[in-house]
């Protein structure tokens, strides 16, 4: 997939930022989700070289636990060299996602113009992804998010205040209408720089940061994700991570 050149020109300036601080508890106990390994390497790296990877991305924005800044920088320059480590900046992050991503915009110099925000919890997202949410924002979308098509139907419930009671069905929405997001989500800086900065003077939290836009009048927009750039949240997402690395690495893609 092509990019074009505006991208990295000198009237458009993409950066990432990657909320990384997470426990990520749901996987089970031992290190930080991020810094767990998929095939040997941690998950943080496989995330950041996935954005490196794209030519829209000059500069990617880590942001980490705020007692691991200096070993998840160590850790990536280590990882990716010379010529990587010089676009990478490593913050400490807070105590919410949202919060992590606002620290991640505080550090981003001010001639970028365009942002993808990326969770380091999805590794195996494919260049062409993070290449068609950069270019999107570039052609003049305000907020791009990927998405896939659900595979299975969706019930809203009341839901039972005790883990594992039958709760009371509400409605089932037309599945042909719901999209599962992805990340990188992307942005044009001003308007993510904007919500964010709204979301803190009205006290609203949420899961991600298109819903920001949308919560405050913004037009976001989605394009095809992809199906390897699912989320590493419980122990069976790391089984299927490994297996698609080893696919991968078995077709010398990787
Ligand atoms: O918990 P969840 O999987 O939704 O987290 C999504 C992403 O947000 C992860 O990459 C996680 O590391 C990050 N996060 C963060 N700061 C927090 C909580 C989550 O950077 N305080």
């Amino acid at each position: 997939m092509t990019v074009p050149t505006s991208l990295k020109g000198p009237n458009l300036n993409a950066a990432a930022v990657v909320p990384a601080a997470g426990r990520g508890e749901r996987l089970g106990p031992g290190a930080p989700k991020a810094l767990r390994e998929l095939g040997g390497v941690p998950i943080l790296v496989h995330a950041v070289r996935a954005l490196a990877r794209s030519r829209a991305v000059g500069l990617v924005v880590v942001v980490a636990p705020a007692n691991g800044v200096a070993e998840v920088r160590a850790l990536l320059t280590d990882a990716l060299g010379e010529r990587e480590s010089a676009a990478l900046v490593v913050v400490p992050g807070g105590e919410t996602r949202q919060e992590s991503v606002r620290a991640g915009l505080a550090a981003l110099p001010a001639d970028i113009d365009v942002v993808l925000v990326h969770d380091a919890a999805r590794p195996l997202v494919p260049v062409d992804v993070v290449d068609a949410v950069a270019r999107t924002v570039a052609d003049g979308a305000q907020a791009v998010v990927p998405a896939v098509p659900l595979a299975d139907t969706v019930k809203q419930v009341n839901p039972a205040s005790v883990a594992g009671t039958p709760e009371p069905v509400v409605s089932t929405p037309d599945r042909s209408t719901l999209r599962a997001v992805q990340t990188p989500q992307g942005f044009r800086r001003d308007i993510l720089d904007r919500v964010h900065a709204k979301a803190v003077a009205e006290g609203v939290d949420a899961t991600d940061d298109a819903g920001l836009v949308e919560r405050f009048g913004g037009r976001v927009v989605v394009v095809p994700g992809h199906e390897e750039a699912f989320k590493v949240t419980r122990p069976l997402d790391l089984v299927l991570a490994e297996a698609v690395l080893a696919r991968r690495r078995s077709r010398v893609e990787y």
